[in-house]
């Protein structure tokens, strides 16, 4: 298959789960694929087997937090590639701790990663989809960014904000062709989650909650956000799109 093909893609917290995963049906799609991540020896593993299979691929360290990693890795894409055409913002965080307990560092370092650092990474990114003719961005954000629930009112507000961010990025850069989606997944089964999952009594009240009685798999994810990332969604900017079982429908 070939939905990118040609096209350049930059991926954020692509060590594993949905950017892993996503990076991997990216480079089978046939783009060029920038696996970033802070975690860079586990993308390096990625690079290795997926060069060894013809694709075309690097790993960047990139601390999504940190502006000169951004910098850097713009630099290096726009030098060794010639261009940039898709940015997945995916690195993200969780916290699960209740609003009064939560410590103020621990507050800030989720909207740190996950809001601060998709900022920097639109900013960075958007003069190199300029000069492409436009491109797509797909930030992640959660179910927890379109509704409210028990526990960390950290990692709700950091995904609401990256919900609003991203209208923010479409509309200002929509007559440059450069569109900006978020999407929303509900439980996925990634090492996010994984104590949760583990627990039998903790997945079926996570399971109980989603309409269609399941988690969601890191495919599920992925193949949403190649559709937002690729041509087959031209007229699509602004939108939030939830892969959820049907979790925010009720
Ligand atoms: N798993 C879920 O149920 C679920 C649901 C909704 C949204 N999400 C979001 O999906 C995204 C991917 O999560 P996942 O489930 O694959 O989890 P994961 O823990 O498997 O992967 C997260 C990745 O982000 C990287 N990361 C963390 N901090 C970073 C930083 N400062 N700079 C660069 N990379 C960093 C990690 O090294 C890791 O590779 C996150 O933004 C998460 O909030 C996950």
């Amino acid at each position: 298959m070939n939905r990118l093909l040609n096209k350049v893609a930059l991926i954020s917290g692509a060590a594993k789960g949905i950017g892993e995963h996503t990076a991997r049906l990216f480079a089978n799609e046939g783009a060029s694929v920038i696996i970033g991540d802070k975690n860079v020896d586990r993308c390096k593993k990625t690079v290795t087997e997926l060069t060894e299979q013809g694709y075309s691929c690097s790993a960047l360290t990139l601390d999504v937090t940190k502006e000169t990693d951004w910098i850097n890795a713009i630099s290096y894409i726009t030098s060794n590639y010639k261009k940039l055409d898709i940015l997945v913002n995916n690195a993200g965080i969780y916290s699960t701790i209740p609003i009064e307990e939560t410590p103020l560092d621990d507050f800030n370092n989720v909207i740190s990663v996950n809001l601060t650092g998709l900022f920097l990474g639109t900013k960075h990114s958007i003069p190199a989809l300029r000069k492409a003719g436009g491109g797509s961005i797909v930030n992640m954000s959660s179910t927890a960014g379109l509704v409210g629930n028990i526990g960390s009112g950290a990692y709700g507000a950091s995904k609401g904000g990256v919900r609003s961010f991203t209208k923010y990025t479409a509309v200002q850069h929509a007559m440059e062709n450069i569109r900006a989606n978020s999407i929303h997944p509900g439980p996925i089964d990634t090492d996010m989650l994984a104590d949760k999952l583990a627990n039998l009594e903790s997945r079926a009240a996570s399971e109980s909650k989603v309409p269609m009685g399941r988690v969601g798999t890191i495919d599920e994810v992925a193949m949403a956000i190649l559709f937002l990332a690729s041509d087959e969604s031209s007229y699509i900017t602004g939108a939030e799109l939830a892969i959820d079982g049907g979790l925010t429908a009720r």
